[in-house]
Protein backbone atom coordinates (compact mmCIF):
# COMPACT_ATOMS: atom_id res chain seq x y z
CA UNK A 1 0.00 0.00 0.00
CA UNK A 2 1.03 3.58 -0.85
CA UNK A 3 0.22 6.28 0.97
CA UNK A 4 1.71 9.81 1.43
CA UNK A 5 2.27 12.78 3.94
CA UNK A 6 2.72 16.34 3.30
CA UNK A 7 3.85 18.42 6.73
CA UNK A 8 3.50 22.30 5.85
CA UNK A 9 5.55 24.04 8.35
CA UNK A 10 6.15 28.10 8.34
CA UNK A 11 9.54 27.27 7.02
CA UNK A 12 10.22 24.06 5.21
CA UNK A 13 7.03 22.12 3.23
CA UNK A 14 8.41 18.70 3.81
CA UNK A 15 6.96 15.21 1.98
CA UNK A 16 7.16 11.44 2.63
CA UNK A 17 5.85 8.48 0.40
CA UNK A 18 5.77 5.56 2.35
CA UNK A 19 5.58 2.21 0.31
CA UNK A 20 4.69 -1.21 2.26
CA UNK A 21 6.36 0.50 5.43
CA UNK A 22 9.09 2.10 4.38
CA UNK A 23 10.32 5.69 2.74
CA UNK A 24 10.23 5.28 -1.03
CA UNK A 25 10.85 8.69 -1.30
CA UNK A 26 11.16 12.31 0.31
CA UNK A 27 11.02 15.98 -0.32
CA UNK A 28 12.06 18.97 2.03
CA UNK A 29 11.29 22.32 0.05
CA UNK A 30 11.13 25.92 1.53
CA UNK A 31 7.75 27.31 2.38
CA UNK A 32 8.01 30.77 1.07
CA UNK A 33 4.94 33.02 0.79
CA UNK A 34 2.73 30.12 -1.10
CA UNK A 35 2.38 27.16 1.16
CA UNK A 36 -0.30 25.51 -1.70
CA UNK A 37 2.98 26.04 -3.92
CA UNK A 38 5.08 24.60 -1.74
CA UNK A 39 3.27 21.68 -0.90
CA UNK A 40 2.57 20.50 -4.30
CA UNK A 41 6.62 20.72 -5.23
CA UNK A 42 7.60 19.07 -2.31
CA UNK A 43 5.17 16.18 -3.00
CA UNK A 44 5.98 15.78 -6.79
CA UNK A 45 9.69 15.44 -5.58
CA UNK A 46 9.01 12.76 -3.19
CA UNK A 47 6.97 10.81 -5.73
CA UNK A 48 9.41 11.58 -8.41
CA UNK A 49 12.42 10.32 -6.31
CA UNK A 50 10.11 7.04 -5.02
CA UNK A 51 9.69 6.94 -9.08
CA UNK A 52 5.34 6.76 -8.85
CA UNK A 53 2.73 8.96 -9.81
CA UNK A 54 0.15 10.72 -7.95
CA UNK A 55 -2.57 7.63 -9.27
CA UNK A 56 -0.14 5.16 -7.02
CA UNK A 57 -0.89 7.16 -3.99
CA UNK A 58 -3.73 5.43 -1.42
CA UNK A 59 -4.32 8.70 0.46
CA UNK A 60 -2.76 11.94 1.45
CA UNK A 61 -2.57 13.29 4.79
CA UNK A 62 -1.44 16.98 5.39
CA UNK A 63 -0.23 18.24 9.27
CA UNK A 64 1.67 21.57 9.59
CA UNK A 65 1.14 24.71 10.58
CA UNK A 66 -0.23 25.07 6.40
CA UNK A 67 -2.10 22.09 6.90
CA UNK A 68 -5.40 23.46 5.01
CA UNK A 69 -3.35 24.48 2.48
CA UNK A 70 -2.44 20.92 0.65
CA UNK A 71 -5.33 20.92 -1.61
CA UNK A 72 -4.94 17.10 -2.63
CA UNK A 73 -4.98 15.43 0.80
CA UNK A 74 -7.85 13.55 2.18
CA UNK A 75 -7.62 14.88 5.72
CA UNK A 76 -5.60 17.31 8.30
CA UNK A 77 -4.22 15.96 10.95
CA UNK A 78 -2.35 18.18 14.19
CA UNK A 79 1.52 18.19 14.12
CA UNK A 80 1.44 16.85 17.30
CA UNK A 81 -0.24 13.70 16.57
CA UNK A 82 2.20 13.21 13.74
CA UNK A 83 5.27 13.92 15.11
CA UNK A 84 4.56 11.65 17.92
CA UNK A 85 3.43 8.53 15.27
CA UNK A 86 6.80 9.21 13.16
CA UNK A 87 9.66 9.08 16.14
CA UNK A 88 8.16 5.93 17.73
CA UNK A 89 7.98 4.25 14.37
CA UNK A 90 11.69 5.16 14.04
CA UNK A 91 12.01 4.77 17.54
CA UNK A 92 9.83 2.22 18.91
CA UNK A 93 11.20 3.44 22.37
CA UNK A 94 10.20 6.47 22.18
CA UNK A 95 8.69 8.20 25.38
CA UNK A 96 9.28 11.93 25.09
CA UNK A 97 9.78 13.54 21.52
CA UNK A 98 11.21 17.15 21.15
CA UNK A 99 10.52 19.64 17.76
CA UNK A 100 12.24 22.67 17.30
CA UNK A 101 10.83 24.40 13.88
CA UNK A 102 11.37 27.32 12.44
CA UNK A 103 8.82 29.46 14.65
CA UNK A 104 7.64 26.80 17.21
CA UNK A 105 9.12 24.27 20.08
CA UNK A 106 7.20 21.60 21.14
CA UNK A 107 7.73 18.83 23.87
CA UNK A 108 5.82 15.78 23.45
CA UNK A 109 5.08 12.86 25.90
CA UNK A 110 3.80 9.51 24.30
CA UNK A 111 2.50 6.48 25.96
CA UNK A 112 3.01 2.91 25.80
CA UNK A 113 1.11 2.34 23.08
CA UNK A 114 2.21 5.30 20.90
CA UNK A 115 -0.71 7.30 21.82
CA UNK A 116 -0.03 10.93 22.93
CA UNK A 117 -0.06 11.52 26.62
CA UNK A 118 0.53 14.98 26.47
CA UNK A 119 2.55 18.18 25.17
CA UNK A 120 3.54 21.74 25.28
CA UNK A 121 4.29 24.04 23.24
CA UNK A 122 5.96 27.46 22.79
CA UNK A 123 4.61 29.34 19.42
CA UNK A 124 4.32 32.64 20.97
CA UNK A 125 8.13 33.88 21.35
CA UNK A 126 10.97 33.17 18.96
CA UNK A 127 13.55 32.30 21.39
CA UNK A 128 13.48 28.86 21.53
CA UNK A 129 12.82 28.57 17.90
CA UNK A 130 14.60 28.21 14.34
CA UNK A 131 14.12 31.92 13.94
CA UNK A 132 15.82 32.95 17.11
CA UNK A 133 18.93 31.04 15.92
CA UNK A 134 18.04 32.61 12.37
CA UNK A 135 18.78 36.07 13.54
CA UNK A 136 21.77 35.75 15.54
CA UNK A 137 23.48 33.60 12.45
CA UNK A 138 22.77 36.77 10.39
CA UNK A 139 24.16 39.36 13.56
CA UNK A 140 27.51 36.58 13.84
CA UNK A 141 27.92 36.81 9.79
CA UNK A 142 27.61 32.87 9.80
CA UNK A 143 25.88 30.35 7.62
CA UNK A 144 23.08 28.95 9.62
CA UNK A 145 24.64 25.18 8.19
CA UNK A 146 28.07 25.76 10.27
CA UNK A 147 26.91 27.40 13.15
CA UNK A 148 26.89 24.35 14.89
CA UNK A 149 30.48 23.14 14.15
CA UNK A 150 31.66 26.65 14.49
CA UNK A 151 30.41 26.72 18.18
CA UNK A 152 32.31 23.64 19.25
CA UNK A 153 35.57 25.04 18.61
CA UNK A 154 35.04 27.59 21.66
CA UNK A 155 36.78 27.32 24.72
CA UNK A 156 35.32 29.45 27.41
CA UNK A 157 31.45 29.67 28.22
CA UNK A 158 29.70 32.90 27.29
CA UNK A 159 25.92 33.26 28.91
CA UNK A 160 23.51 35.14 26.68
CA UNK A 161 21.10 36.22 29.18
CA UNK A 162 18.37 37.89 27.19
CA UNK A 163 15.76 35.65 26.99
CA UNK A 164 14.36 38.05 24.14
CA UNK A 165 15.42 37.44 20.64
CA UNK A 166 15.63 41.18 20.13
CA UNK A 167 17.37 41.87 23.24
CA UNK A 168 19.50 38.71 22.71
CA UNK A 169 20.79 39.97 19.10
CA UNK A 170 21.79 43.23 20.90
CA UNK A 171 23.46 41.37 23.90
CA UNK A 172 25.54 39.24 21.09
CA UNK A 173 26.51 42.54 19.24
CA UNK A 174 27.89 44.01 22.62
CA UNK A 175 29.76 40.72 23.10
CA UNK A 176 31.19 41.06 19.69
CA UNK A 177 32.74 44.62 20.65
CA UNK A 178 33.53 43.22 24.16
CA UNK A 179 36.19 41.05 22.20
CA UNK A 180 34.54 37.73 22.69
CA UNK A 181 34.70 35.17 19.57
CA UNK A 182 31.96 34.25 17.21
CA UNK A 183 32.54 30.46 18.58
CA UNK A 184 31.88 31.40 22.54
CA UNK A 185 28.87 33.55 21.37
CA UNK A 186 27.81 30.92 19.31
CA UNK A 187 28.01 28.50 22.15
CA UNK A 188 26.17 31.02 24.37
CA UNK A 189 23.32 30.94 21.88
CA UNK A 190 23.24 27.07 21.75
CA UNK A 191 23.06 27.26 25.15
CA UNK A 192 20.46 29.64 25.48
CA UNK A 193 18.16 27.48 23.23
CA UNK A 194 19.01 24.55 25.04
CA UNK A 195 17.46 26.44 28.41
CA UNK A 196 14.39 27.70 26.96
CA UNK A 197 13.46 24.17 25.21
CA UNK A 198 14.41 22.72 28.80
CA UNK A 199 11.97 25.22 30.48
CA UNK A 200 9.53 24.34 28.30
CA UNK A 201 10.23 20.61 28.17
CA UNK A 202 9.97 20.68 32.45
CA UNK A 203 6.34 21.57 32.16
CA UNK A 204 6.22 17.51 31.51
CA UNK A 205 7.75 14.37 32.46
CA UNK A 206 10.85 14.08 29.88
CA UNK A 207 11.27 9.94 29.98
CA UNK A 208 14.34 7.73 28.04
CA UNK A 209 14.39 7.43 25.17
CA UNK A 210 14.09 11.37 23.65
CA UNK A 211 14.06 11.93 19.94
CA UNK A 212 15.18 15.19 18.59
CA UNK A 213 13.04 16.21 15.68
CA UNK A 214 12.83 19.67 13.70
CA UNK A 215 15.50 21.26 11.45
CA UNK A 216 17.12 23.14 14.36
CA UNK A 217 18.14 19.70 15.43
CA UNK A 218 20.25 19.52 12.33
CA UNK A 219 22.51 22.21 14.46
CA UNK A 220 24.72 19.43 16.07
CA UNK A 221 25.74 21.90 19.20
CA UNK A 222 22.14 22.43 19.90
CA UNK A 223 21.70 18.52 20.18
CA UNK A 224 24.64 18.63 22.46
CA UNK A 225 23.39 21.61 24.32
CA UNK A 226 20.12 19.92 25.02
CA UNK A 227 21.91 16.51 26.37
CA UNK A 228 24.11 18.46 28.86
CA UNK A 229 20.70 20.04 29.75
CA UNK A 230 18.82 16.79 30.22
CA UNK A 231 21.69 15.02 31.27
CA UNK A 232 21.38 12.17 28.76
CA UNK A 233 21.45 10.60 25.04
CA UNK A 234 19.41 12.06 22.66
CA UNK A 235 18.07 10.35 19.62
CA UNK A 236 18.17 12.28 16.35
CA UNK A 237 16.87 10.59 12.99
CA UNK A 238 19.19 11.03 9.91
CA UNK A 239 16.89 13.27 8.51
CA UNK A 240 14.94 14.76 11.24
CA UNK A 241 12.83 17.22 9.20
CA UNK A 242 10.75 14.95 7.45
CA UNK A 243 9.75 13.23 11.13
CA UNK A 244 6.37 15.07 10.93
CA UNK A 245 5.48 14.02 7.34
CA UNK A 246 6.78 10.83 8.06
CA UNK A 247 3.80 10.45 10.78
CA UNK A 248 1.17 12.08 8.68
CA UNK A 249 1.95 9.25 6.22
CA UNK A 250 1.26 6.37 8.37
CA UNK A 251 -2.02 7.95 9.62
CA UNK A 252 -3.18 8.04 6.32
CA UNK A 253 -1.54 3.87 5.93
CA UNK A 254 -4.01 3.44 9.10
CA UNK A 255 -6.93 5.10 7.72
CA UNK A 256 -6.71 2.95 4.65
CA UNK A 257 -6.10 0.08 6.98
CA UNK A 258 -9.57 0.81 8.75
CA UNK A 259 -11.46 1.66 5.38
N1 LIG B 1 21.34 22.41 7.98
C1 LIG B 1 20.80 23.10 8.99
N2 LIG B 1 21.55 23.44 10.05
C2 LIG B 1 21.02 24.13 11.07
N3 LIG B 1 19.74 24.54 11.14
C3 LIG B 1 18.96 24.24 10.12
C4 LIG B 1 19.43 23.51 8.99
N4 LIG B 1 18.40 23.34 8.13
C5 LIG B 1 17.34 23.95 8.69
N5 LIG B 1 17.67 24.49 9.89
C6 LIG B 1 16.78 25.21 10.82
O1 LIG B 1 15.55 24.58 10.78
C7 LIG B 1 14.50 25.54 10.87
C8 LIG B 1 13.31 25.00 10.13
O2 LIG B 1 12.94 23.79 10.72
P1 LIG B 1 11.65 23.00 10.27
O3 LIG B 1 11.70 22.75 8.82
O4 LIG B 1 11.48 21.84 11.18
O5 LIG B 1 10.55 24.12 10.57
P2 LIG B 1 9.03 24.13 10.21
O6 LIG B 1 8.45 22.76 10.44
O7 LIG B 1 8.84 24.74 8.87
O8 LIG B 1 8.50 25.15 11.31
P3 LIG B 1 7.32 25.04 12.34
O9 LIG B 1 7.20 23.60 12.75
O10 LIG B 1 7.77 25.93 13.47
O11 LIG B 1 6.12 25.57 11.61
C9 LIG B 1 15.08 26.80 10.28
O12 LIG B 1 14.61 27.91 11.04
C10 LIG B 1 16.55 26.66 10.47
O13 LIG B 1 16.94 27.40 11.61
MG1 LIG C 1 7.41 21.75 11.85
Amino acid sequence: MITAGVDVGSLSADAVVLNDGKVAGYSVVNTGADMRRAATQSYNQALEQAGLEHSDVGMVVSTGYGRSSVPFASKAVTEITCHGKGARFLFPGASTIIDIGGQDSKVIEVGGLGKVVDFVMNDRCAAGTGRFLEVMAQALEVDLGDMGEVSLKHKHDVVISSTCTVFAESEVISLLASGYSREEILNGIHQAIASRVYALGMKLRIRDEVVLTGGVVKNIAVARALEKRLGMKLKTPPEPQIVGALGAALHARSLVDHS
